[in-house]
């Protein structure tokens, strides 16, 4: 405590009056300091002669101050921690009730009803509908205001046609028809067949909205039968949407061009699956003679000088140059089904510089995924004196330019019509375990395939095996059904791998089979569409195992056939779609064990998981449709006709100009 000030006392000669200090009336202070209180008294000592001095007692107060301050302290820090105590109950009361409504309302979003797993409350049923359509509107809402790029349709389609190729004709190529016309129906009568094909199921639904004429190989053996005297039919029957113009091979044309050169050449280089290419200079011949049949057949449909053209796969390599020479202000967009390989893979090909030649007389050329573009930009590199810009992914040839850009392919999205004519799932289930024999309760696999080499048939085979070796309850439940359509027959390659698939489908029906149940179903011949659809919806889980595939487009199918979001996608990481699809089982094919294990978890996959990873799988294909496909495709084309003419008219001023200066 530092000095304290005392109360100013008169000195003893001083003339001023006297005080005559009762006893108890000595003078007296508080005085307060910064940190305390203090009071002072002093007897005036020096009024009274008989005192001799003066005592000045000092009383320390600031203890009361101290107290005071301690107390509110004391009572401030009550009040807060009754505050905090108060408002943490708050917090953990309103938890637990957010955590019990979000579970409830998860639950009621995946149909299980409140009390999950007990049985779903009926009246909450309305509730759950009413939450689930006001999600589907958030999620819409949403997507819409992420951008302009509203869900693709076939009026959607249309209408970019109208406005933006001004409803040019289209005209699109492929090897395979999308409807063979066979004899021998009952009572001897004439069919009609729909090809497996990923191919036409991908773009006959882009042909039936923008009409148009569709060029191919008539292969059926009535397809003679129903054509006009222009080789013409118009389907689908029934509908007769479009043009379908079928140019006749010879078996010799057929063998080289289709067997040989496309199939025992091409369809190995690209895919390296571990069969070996083979090339020959007859195949070849054969190969470019048909090709110049198309393109003469193109030439003869076109209606005006610049049609879009759409040029399907492999089979026509030499056919967008063609064309371009007889039409050269034709846009040509080539889409090549299948993987392109690396540049010294494709280097075995004895014609690799025509047919990369070939190819670049396409405006646009068009692969599933970026890998492939740049597999195929680096084998321009590699083979032509060609100016690629890698900014623009555009080639530069022989003052043409080709701009190589990936576009995945995909499927319809059942329009709504479609869907509802389908038997619910039960039925289907039902069906075909009566049809099949199967036991009930079987956990039914499926995989529906061409029968060929590069769909991974023997290595998901390997897998099944494994699976009933390591998981020995599965044996008598676990069913897998194998759809294989014949195809290439005529090859040795495939005749031998159909019996290598056949010997061990064989071989696991002996090792696990039981009177009551064989696991491995094989169908070796062709399904209609229906009938592959009804085995989606009876499945538990679908098996794609390609071991190397441009996309796929079973895996979308069996999505789209489950409006029930139910089952589960088994998928091989080496199918253009695993890049779309994480939601699915991604398995590498060659790894057996991995392969089992995937199929055991499909096998034993919760309800609410299948259910999760089902919905968003069939969100992407839903919006990745088809429709959105072609009409990136066409818009670009539209796009570079614009830039085409602008040029020209830009041209055209240039030299009007030269002339008047001269
Ligand atoms: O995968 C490319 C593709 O063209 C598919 O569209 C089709 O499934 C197959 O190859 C061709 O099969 P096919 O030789 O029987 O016409």
């Amino acid at each position: 405590m530092g000095a304290v000030p005392v109360p100013p006392v008169p000195p003893a000669d001083d003339d001023g009056p006297d005080h005559d200090w009762a006893p108890g009336e000595l003078p007296s202070a508080i005085a307060t300091l910064a940190a305390a209180a203090a009071a002072a008294s002093a007897p005036a000592a020096a009024t009274r002669p008989e005192l001799v001095g003066r005592l000045v007692l000092l009383h320390d107060l600031s203890f009361i101050d101290r107290r005071s301050q301690d107390t509110r302290r004391y009572l401030i820090g009550l009040i807060a921690a009754l505050g905090l105590a108060i408002a943490l109950i708050t917090v953990v009361v309103a938890q637990f009730s957010w955590r019990g409504w979000i579970q409830g309302a998860r639950a009621l979003m995946r149909g299980e009803g409140l009390l999950a797993p007990f049985a779903p409350v009926p009246e909450l049923a309305p509730l759950a509908n009413e939450l689930r359509g006001r999600l589907r509107d958030l999620e819409d809402e949403y997507r819409r205001s992420q951008g302009p790029e509203a869900e693709w349709t076939a009026e959607r389609l249309r209408a970019l046609l109208r406005t933006q190729l001004s409803g040019d004709q289209v005209i699109v190529v492929s090897n395979r028809e999308p409807y063979i016309h066979e004899r021998g129906g009952n009572g001897g009568g004439i069919v009609v067949k729909r090809p497996a094909s990923g191919l036409v199921t991908a773009v006959e639904p882009v042909m039936r909205a923008c009409s148009g004429t569709w060029i191919a190989h008539g292969s059926g053996s009535a397809d003679r039968d129903v054509v006009d005297r222009g080789d013409r039919v118009a389907v689908p029957p029934g509908h007769e949407d479009y043009w379908l113009r079928r140019i006749w091979l010879t078996p010799e044309e057929e063998q080289g061009y289709y067997y040989g050169f496309a199939n025992e050449g091409l369809w190995p280089l690209c895919h390296v699956a571990h069969v070996r290419p083979v090339f020959r200079e007859s195949d070849w011949e054969a190969y470019r003679a048909v090709n110049q049949r198309f393109a003469d057949a193109v030439v003869a449909e076109a209606r005006s000088e610049d049609p879009v053209v759409l040029v399907q796969d492999y089979h026509f390599a030499l056919l967008p140059a063609m064309v371009r020479e007889q039409l050269p202000q034709a846009t040509i967009l080539t889409f090549w089904h299948i993987p392109w390989p690396n540049p010294e893979s494709f280097g075995i090909c004895p014609w690799r510089r025509e047919i990369l030649q070939g190819m670049l007389g396409s405006t646009i050329l068009g692969f599933h995924t970026r890998y492939h573009c740049k597999n195929f930009l680096e084998t321009v590199d590699r083979y032509l004196e060609a100016r690629i810009e890698h900014e623009h992914s555009t080639i530069a040839y022989r003052g043409k330019e080709t701009l190589v850009e990936s576009y995945p392919i995909s499927i319809a999205w059942p329009d709504g019509q479609a869907d509802t004519a389908w038997a619910p799932v039960a039925d289907c289930r039902r069906r075909v375990v009566e049809r099949l024999g199967l036991p009930p309760a079987a956990c039914l696999a499926v995989g529906v395939d061409r029968f060929d080499y590069t769909k991974g048939i023997l290595e998901r085979l390997n897998a099944v095996e494994r699976l009933l070796e390591k998981h020995p309850e599965m044996v008598g439940r676990f069913v897998f059904v194998q759809v294989a359509a014949p195809t290439r027959g005529a090859l040795d390659e495939y005749k031998s791998f159909q019996q290598r698939v056949e010997q061990t489908a064989g071989r696991i029906n002996q090792r696990f089979g039981t009177p009551a149940c064989q696991p491995v179903h094989l169908l070796a011949r062709h399904h209609e569409p229906d009938a592959v659809n009804e085995l989606f919806r009876a499945a538990d889980l679908c098996v794609v195992t390609s071991l190397h595939d441009g996309m796929n487009l079973v895996c979308k199918e069996f999505v789209a056939a489950r409006d029930d979001l139910q089952g589960v996608l088994v998928l091989s990481r080496f199918a253009g779609a695993a890049r779309e699809m994480p939601e699915a089982l991604i398995v590498n094919p060659y790894h057996v064990e991995e392969t089992a294990d995937a199929l055991h978890r499909a096998a034993t996959m919760p309800a609410a998981e299948q259910r999760e990873r089902m919905a968003s799988l069939r969100s992407t294909v839903r919006e990745f449709n088809v429709y959105r496909w072609a009409g990136r495709m066409l818009a670009d084309a539209g796009r570079w006709r614009l830039r085409a003419r602008i040029e020209a008219r830009v041209r055209r001023y240039q030299e009007d100009g030269q002339t008047q200066d001269a």
